[in-house]
């Protein structure tokens, strides 16, 4: 059987998406770890520590499920360039995972598989992913027998958004405060996550908040019921941070987090994810100083000078090619 030609789609948001995108490549080999051995022994103090091996644990193994995520959101659609763009992305959580798994291993030597290991089972971590899986594996099942539906495509699509406008911002912020309160004790992984947090927020966000958006004004499926299932997801997301803050904080609160801050972020983020959608927010909490910080800290383009003085190899995904703001466009 032979398939449709893909055709340039020029006026295409997707096209516009896939070529930022392109600019935006990097891989996980592109960024030094070589000094965060050092932070992490002599910089962090124990609660800083167990907090940045529980994030980046939880980062690893979620990457690593949503690979598949996106591999089936790719099969199941129809346009062609959106076919492309998520199977990209898919690959872009493949470096993700494979720049964790790196990291580690640059670092700790040895002990990374232990780190990772330990994380496989640890029932915090699987608990904080569990729901995203769970509408992965049921969506997959309901896939290959033919029987999933544009409402099914709509719940995976709304999960992968949530989890990737509000759990991983927060996670990224964790990360990143821990290396600028710290003394820079890991500005291998916080590098690494600038370029993920890249990724994430500025194609994987926008494209799933472009899609869910078309279906809506397209008529393919009802406003009201994604705005619910959004609504839905969202409270569930609460109360997953919620557990997921207690356990990330049990030895202590380092420098520069707590769980108030913690629970602000998400009120926060999840905040955003509603408006980006064109819907009422729910918690109304106030953009503050930390908000501002983090945008400043996560822009790469603001850190060429400062990468350019560590011994980085990798320099492709630096092009200054601001599209950042397609959320607001469309
Ligand atoms: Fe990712
Ligand atoms: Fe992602």
């Amino acid at each position: 059987m032979s398939k449709k030609l893909i055709r340039y789609e020029q006026r295409s948001i997707y096209t516009k998406l896939l070529e930022k995108a392109y600019g935006d490549f990097w891989t996980h080999n592109s960024v030094s770890y070589k000094d965060d051995l050092y932070g992490v022994q002599h910089k962090f103090d124990e609660k800083a520590r167990q907090v940045f091996l529980k994030t980046i644990s939880f980062q690893s193994l979620m990457d690593n499920d949503i690979v598949g995520i996106y591999t089936y959101l790719a099969k199941f659609v129809d346009d062609q360039t959106l076919q492309l763009l998520y199977l990209y992305i898919a690959q872009n959580e493949s470096i993700h995972q494979l720049s964790y798994s790196y990291g580690l291993q640059q670092t700790f030597g040895n002990e990374a598989d232990d780190i990772l290991s330990n994380a496989e089972n640890e029932p915090a971590v699987l608990q904080r992913m569990y729901k995203e899986e769970q509408v992965e594996d049921d969506f997959v099942s309901k896939f290959n027998i033919g029987e999933a539906t544009i409402k099914d495509f709509v719940n995976v699509v709304i999960h992968a958004y949530l989890l990737e406008q509000i759990k991983f911002p927060v996670s990224f912020f964790v990360t990143f405060k821990l290396n600028d309160t710290y003394n820079g004790a890991i500005n291998g992984f916080s590098q690494a996550l600038k370029e993920i947090a890249q990724d994430e927020l500025n194609t994987h966000v926008v494209t799933n908040m472009n899609v869910l958006k078309q279906l809506i004004r397209e008529n393919k499926v009802d406003k009201e019921f994604v705005e619910k299932l959004v609504v839905d997801r969202i409270n569930e997301i609460i109360n997953e941070e919620e557990i997921w803050a207690e356990f990330l904080f049990d030895a202590g609160e380092p420098k520069g987090l707590n769980k108030k801050l913690y629970k602000y972020l998400v009120e926060y983020f999840s905040d955003e994810a509603l408006r980006k959608l064109g819907f009422n927010k729910m918690f109304n909490v106030i953009k503050n100083s930390e908000i501002s910080w983090f945008n400043n800290y996560r822009d790469i383009n603001k850190s060429v000078v400062a990468q350019q003085e560590t011994d980085s190899v990798g320099y492709q995904s630096l092009i200054i090619n601001d599209l950042n703001k397609f959320d607001e466009r469309v």
